[in-house]
This record gives structure tokens, C-alpha cells and sequence, in this order.
């Protein structure tokens, strides 16, 4: 079965259920997503199943992804144009995602440093989905014969197994998969921790590390006045020296469409509270109105739900489609209709 001739290019990406979205997640990916709608063919999928990789709480969870989805929606994405879903109601991902498995290396995985880190955070609980979340990861990406996928710098290294293993497999069996492309942000492909600059901004640090995208503005204000910077008072990107204020500017930045030497030449020298206002003026204004939709999309459980079965209905279709071409290839017994 040959794969339908696609008009548009295909994009997919994910975003775990887990916590509060930051700032981190809006700029490294969620903007992308909706810039991207019109020229491309995309799914944005809530990656549930790569969020019990660690251990959740079953109602926490449930909320989670509703909330996530109610976020994808506020910040612009159309469910006409896109396929938003959740992962684990199309079960071809864990289907492809066994079958990938085996053709996936032991020393791969271990050399990927999110799997190093978590499994340092997470001592109590190194299990084994933990070890091949990014086998699921490149079966999220090649089960839509995915062509672009936006991301954050941290994926990078997952994307590029991804690759490998499209690589692989279709060196055994003819090409089968796209070799998916990486689509990182100019600016802020990495948003670090406001305590720590030298992290990332992660939802599952302490509260004051990151802004979330649902923070109040009074909030937003209260957490970017205590970030961390330095001693003087100069504003220019120097992101060894100084990466609480590179962080801060790379926000406004990325935010504001103003240029770093722009923004320099408009706040050094003036003070680090003078900056740190006008960072969070710049974020308030991007986040208020996101907020205000949020609210609006949230209370309307009828209209979730519509968009969660409709995506899940048009993905299954695409993911049933390469598993009748993947299962055939493989050698497993074919489906009957
Ligand atoms: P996650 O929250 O880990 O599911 O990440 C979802 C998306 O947001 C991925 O594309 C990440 O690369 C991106 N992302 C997460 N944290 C950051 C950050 N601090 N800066 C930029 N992008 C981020
Ligand atoms: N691993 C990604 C993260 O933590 C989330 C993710 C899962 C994803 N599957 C994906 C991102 C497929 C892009 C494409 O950020």
C-alpha cells in the first residue's frame, strides 16, 4: 500500500500533560505551532503516555490534559486546520512504538541525557518506559510520516534518534518513513530557570523557577522582579557571563520581535528593576490575552470534548494507514478490515 501523495508537508509535535505549561513550552514550541498552522499539515498531540513515564496522580493527570488541550486551543491553534489529540486514545503509537523498540539500540538509549537526568530526579522509579520514552517519541513522529518537527533545543537529541531509527528501518525494508527535520525557534529555544539560568525553565522545578503560561500579571511581575541576574547594571547579551539577563532579554526578544541590540540599547544601564518591569509588561501582553481565552474555552466542556473526539478519529485514520504498511514490511500478520 503505497502512502497517500500529501499536498502540504507533515508536521507533528507533543507536549506532556504534566503540571503547569511555562513560558519555556510557549516559546520553544506552543508559538511555533500555531505560526505553522497555515502552511503545513499538522497534529499537536497531548503526550499522556510519555507523562506516566513518571509517576502521576490519576485525577492530577486527567486534569492536566484537558488543561494542556484548553491551552493548545487559547493560544491559537484552529482544530479545523489541525489535529489536536491526546496520545493515548490513538493506540498505534504504542503499537509502533514496540515494533520500534526492536529496532532500537540499548546503547542509544542510554546515552540520552533527558533519560540521565530523570533518572538522577527520579531514583526511586528508574523504570523501563523511562528508558524507551524516546523510542515512543520517534513513533509519535514517524507513525504520521512526519516531515517538520517543532521543538525545543532539549528534544534535539531525541529528534535525532528519531532519525536514526527512520534511517534503519528503511534501510531494511525500502523507504518507508520521511527522515524528519528539526524546527527550532531563532530565539529562545532554550528558556532557562529564573533561579538558576544556567537550567531550564522546567514546570516540574519549584514554582519561583518558572513563569506559567496561566501565572497571573501580578505574579509574572512578582516572579521575573526576583529572577536572578548579577551585580551591575548592564543589559547586553552575554549568555556565559551573564545568563540571567541573556535569559531575560532572549525572553523579550522572542516575545516582542525587538532585536537583541535593540533591547540592550534601550534598557542598559538603567537598573535591572527598570529591565525586569519592562520584561514583564512584554510577557503580560502576551500571555493576558491567552488567559482570557483559556477561560473562556475551559468552561465549555461540550467543545473539548468535540475537539478530543474529532482528533482522535482523524489521527487514527493516518496512523491506521502506515500500520497496514508498517505490519506488512515487518512481516506481522496483516489486519483484516
Ligand atoms: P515538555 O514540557 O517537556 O513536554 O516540552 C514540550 C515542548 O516544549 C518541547 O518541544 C520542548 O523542547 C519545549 N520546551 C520545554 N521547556 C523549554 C524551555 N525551557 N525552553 C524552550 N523550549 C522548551
Ligand atoms: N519528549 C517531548 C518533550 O518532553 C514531548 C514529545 C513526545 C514530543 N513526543 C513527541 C515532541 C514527538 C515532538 C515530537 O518535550
Amino acid at each position: 500500500m503505497e502512502a497517500q501523495p500529501q499536498v502540504k508537508q507533515r508536521i507533528f509535535s507533543g507536549i506532556q500533560p504534566t503540571g503547569n505549561l511555562t513560558l519555556g513550552n510557549y516559546i520553544g514550541a506552543l508559538r511555533n505551532f500555531s505560526a505553522l498552522q497555515n502552511e503545513y499539515d499538522c497534529l499537536y498531540s497531548i503526550v499522556d503516555m510519555h507523562a506516566i513515564t513518571v509517576r502521576q496522580n490519576p485525577a492530577e493527570l486527567r486534569k492536566a490534559c484537558l488543561r494542556t488541550m484548553a491551552i493548545f486551543l487559547a493560544s491559537g491553534l484552529d482544530p479545523e486546520k489541525n489535529i489536536i489529540y491526546f496520545q493515548s486514545q490513538v493506540s498505534q503509537h504504542a503499537e509502533l512504538g514496540w515494533i520500534l523498540n526492536c529496532f532500537t539500540y540499548m546503547g542509544e538509549l542510554s546515552r540520552m541525557t533527558q533519560f540521565k537526568d530523570k533518572s538522577a530526579k527520579h531514583a526511586d522509579n528508574i523504570n523501563a518506559g523511562l528508558f524507551t520514552y524516546p523510542v515512543l517519541m520517534a513513533a509519535d513522529i514517524l507513525l504520521y510520516m512526519t516531515n517538520l518537527v517543532p521543538i525545543g533545543a532539549d528534544q534535539k537529541q531525541h529528534l535525532e534518534l528519531a532519525r536514526d531509527i527512520a534511517q534503519r528501518f528503511n534501510a531494511l525494508y525500502g523507504d518507508v518513513f520521511p527522515v524528519p527535520e528539526g524546527y527550532f525557534p531563532k530565539v529562545g529555544a532554550r528558556i532557562m530557570s529564573l533561579q538558576d539560568p544556567t537550567r531550564k525553565m522546567s514546570k516540574s522545578d519549584p514554582e519561583e523557577c518558572y513563569i506559567a503560561i496561566l501565572d497571573k500579571p501580578d505574579v509574572i511581575r512578582k516572579k521575573l522582579r526576583r529572577a536572578v541576574t548579577d551585580s551591575d547594571t548592564r543589559v547586553v547579551f552575554d549568555p556565559e557571563n551573564k545568563p540571567g539577563v541573556a535569559n531575560l532579554m532572549s525572553i523579550m526578544t522572542a516575545l516582542s520581535g525587538k532585536t537583541m541590540d535593540e533591547v540592550s540599547a534601550e534598557y542598559d544601564g538603567k537598573g535591572y528593576g527598570v529591565f525586569k518591569d519592562a520584561v514583564a509588561d512584554c510577557v503580560i501582553s502576551v500571555l493576558e490575552p491567552i488567559q482570557n481565552e483559556y477561560d473562556r474555552i475551559s468552561a465549555d466542556k461540550a467543545y473539548l470534548e468535540q475537539v478530543m473526539v474529532s482528533g482522535r478519529e482523524r489521527a487514527a485514520r493516518i496512523a491506521y494507514k502506515t500500520m497496514l504498511k508498517v505490519r506488512k514490511k515487518v512481516g506481522l500478520a496483516a489486519l483484516t478490515l
